[in-house]
């Protein structure tokens, strides 16, 4: 069993995240406390669990607790997996009702009492123990450094355009298509999706209208060490001529969402239903498509229309004038 907790800020999007990697894996999530989820996998998930962009950390799942005294008394009767030194850390989520502020005391002293050294400041192994309604003791085997996702945002790559996704919430995009091979971002900008496709070891290709987006892009996924990547320039809602007779896997894109220059003088809407048209057709069967449209574009009756299946979608308010959907569809 393992533990995955998961942020806070899109928490649907975020489980739906880990749910497609269980699918990949071969694994199950089997409970939800809070922002923390049990699962039912072994190591051999790791790989796909190491994708993950809207998770906090990862780890095996020891023991689970209604109370502070089962808990420990559990802690007594479990034979630690422990490596080198350790450490005990306790992390209260907002729907906490135990009392914790000992734990890391007590739970270190039952098991050091197995022979095991405490060390605070560089432990080898660390146990994390999670409150919600109930209690959480495990192994951290996987924690997702915020400052990794936050070196890759827009403004700090070589070619810079604002008008970026997080890292993470594109690493996310990614994962919920379940690609494994490849993924195409057919309105790529300065390459965001692609970049977090590519370091996951996926084939991208990538189409912008505008010819310093190519360029632009191409900058931006050789800085992050990215080589096996196709961009093309041209058009969004003609794809099938830009890749005749290939059917691709997945695709993940963030289309201009404002009335900017970067709709290229074509009207919202129309531009809308002619890529989801065009997408529907270079996308294999079965194949998923992950993509981000404002509240005011309907995107799950558009989609329909053409054939999708909507798999979920999630609402995000960017700011006051920005209000998406992420939409997840299947061929
Ligand atoms: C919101 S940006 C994408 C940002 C990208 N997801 C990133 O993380 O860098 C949208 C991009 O779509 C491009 N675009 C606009 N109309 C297009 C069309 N018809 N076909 C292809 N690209 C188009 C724009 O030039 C712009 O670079």
């Amino acid at each position: 069993m393992l533990y995955i907790a998961i942020l806070g800020n899109l928490p649907e999007m975020a489980m739906d995240e880990v749910k497609a990697m269980l699918e990949l894996a071969g694994g199950e999530i089997i409970g939800k406390d809070y922002l923390l989820l049990t699962v039912r996998a072994d190591e051999s998930a790791f790989p796909f669990l190491n994708r993950l962009g809207l998770a906090h950390e990862y780890g095996k799942l020891v023991l689970k607790a209604n109370s502070v005294q089962e808990l420990l008394q559990k802690a007594e009767r479990t034979e630690w997996p422990i490596q080198g030194v350790f450490k005990v850390e306790t992390e209260t989520m907002s729907n906490c009702i135990h009392d914790v502020i000992d734990i890391p005391k007590k739970l270190g002293a039952v098991i050091h009492a197995q022979g095991f050294r405490v060390n605070l400041s560089a432990p080898d192994t660390v146990v994390r123990v999670y409150c919600g309604e109930k209690l959480y003791a495990g192994i951290r085997r996987c924690f997702f450094d915020p400052k990794e996702f936050e070196r890759r945002k827009a403004h700090y790559r070589p070619f810079f355009r604002p008008i970026s996704l997080h890292p993470r919430i594109s690493r996310a995009m990614v994962n919920l298509t379940k690609a494994k091979r490849e993924i195409l971002d057919p309105f790529m900008g300065a390459g965001g999706i692609l970049i977090e496709a590519g370091l996951l070891g996926l084939k991208v290709y990538g189409v912008d209208i505008k010819p310093e987006m190519i360029a632009g892009a191409k900058i931006n996924l050789q800085h992050c060490g990215i080589r096996d990547y196709v961009l093309k320039l041209g058009d969004a809602t003609n794809l099938e001529r830009l890749f005749p007779e290939k059917q691709f896997e997945a695709i993940a894109t963030d289309p201009p969402y404002g009335t900017s220059a970067t709709l290229a003088g074509r009207k919202r809407n129309e531009l809308y239903r002619k890529a989801l048209r065009s997408m529907y057709n270079v996308l294999r069967e079965g194949g998923r498509l992950v993509i981000a449209f404002p509240i005011t574009f309907d995107g799950k009756m558009e989609g329909e229309k053409i054939g999708f299946k909507l798999i979920s979608r999630y609402y995000q308010r960017v700011h006051k004038s920005l209000k998406r959907y992420f939409y997840v569809f299947e061929k």
